[in-house]
């Protein structure tokens, strides 16, 4: 299998993106540290990965704490012991009213804590255990990059900053053989979005987002994400990879 051998890190493992990924990346060989702040919907995920003959376990996370981070990394060491694969991708989202003159400094605070500073502490704490042997680290950007909407400032800052910091990693990890790439997604139908279902108006505003009018799945990115991380992308790194329905190209 594309993965036998090897050992993935989820963070945000309990929902959405990271729950299909993980499910992915061990249906396709990888033994996966489920690794979330929500400890019930984690350790769910990786009881249903081993239902399914494979080989996972949770590790509670909170993405913003870089001891945490540290430890969730010395856990995958310990539990199998190596990394090959760290998948950044824990994150949070506006709910819509952080314009940035109202918006609380402490509301900044915690979305960069969480989106940026977690992604910051994911790459360091996998780098240093991958420069041995190398590895992959994939970032969870999004669209919100490059395009903007209105009060989501803390969002857009965080995600820009992913795109940064994944250019950056890339250069200097390359000497250790070690791939540094994003994903940008457009809107993906997980939890993340979910408060915007109940309005239509919005929802059908979201869905036209969308070249094909229609949000994406998290197994869709599950598949990219997969993709990125074996050595059929091996010529692939420094750069964030839309997975959006061409959302951020078109006029709207
Ligand atoms: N859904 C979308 O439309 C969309 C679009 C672009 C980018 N993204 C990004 O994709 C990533 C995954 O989002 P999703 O859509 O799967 O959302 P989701 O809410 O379904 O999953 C996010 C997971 O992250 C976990 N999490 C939150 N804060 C955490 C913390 N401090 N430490 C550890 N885990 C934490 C949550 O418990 C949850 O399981 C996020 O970085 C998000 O910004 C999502």
């Amino acid at each position: 299998m594309r993965f036998t051998g090897q050992v993935a890190i989820v963070t945000g493992g309990a929902g959405g993106i990271g729950q299909a990924s993980a499910k992915l990346l061990a249906s396709q060989g990888a033994k996966v540290i489920v690794a979330d702040i929500n400890p019930q919907a984690g350790e769910q995920v990786a009881a249903d990965i081993r239902a399914e003959g494979h080989e996972a376990q949770f590790h509670a996370v909170d993405v913003s704490n870089f001891e945490r981070v540290e430890a969730l990394v010395q856990f995958a060491i310990e539990t199998y012991g190596q990394l090959d694969i760290m998948f950044n991708n824990a994150g949070i989202f506006g709910d819509g009213t952080e314009n940035v003159i109202d918006m609380p400094v402490e509301t900044y605070k915690r979305t960069i804590g969480i989106n940026q500073d977690g992604v910051f502490y994911g790459i360091k704490a996998a780098a240093a255990q991958m420069k041995d042997k190398g590895g992959v680290i994939i970032n969870t950007a999004s669209i919100y990059a490059y395009i903007a909407d209105k009060n989501q400032f803390p969002y857009h800052a965080s995600k820009a900053a992913v795109v940064g910091m994944t250019k950056a990693a890339a250069l200097e990890l390359a000497r250790y053989n070690i791939r540094v790439v994003a994903i940008a997604p457009g809107m993906i139908d997980t939890g993340l979005v979910d408060a915007w279902r109940a309005d239509e108006r919005v929802w059908n505003t979201i869905q036209k987002a969308h070249m094909r009018r229609q949000l994406g799945t998290a197994e869709q990115v599950a598949q990219v994400v997969a993709f990125l991380a074996s050595d059929e992308a091996s010529f692939m790194n420094g750069h964030a990879y839309f997975v959006d329905d061409g959302a951020a190209s078109f006029k709207r």
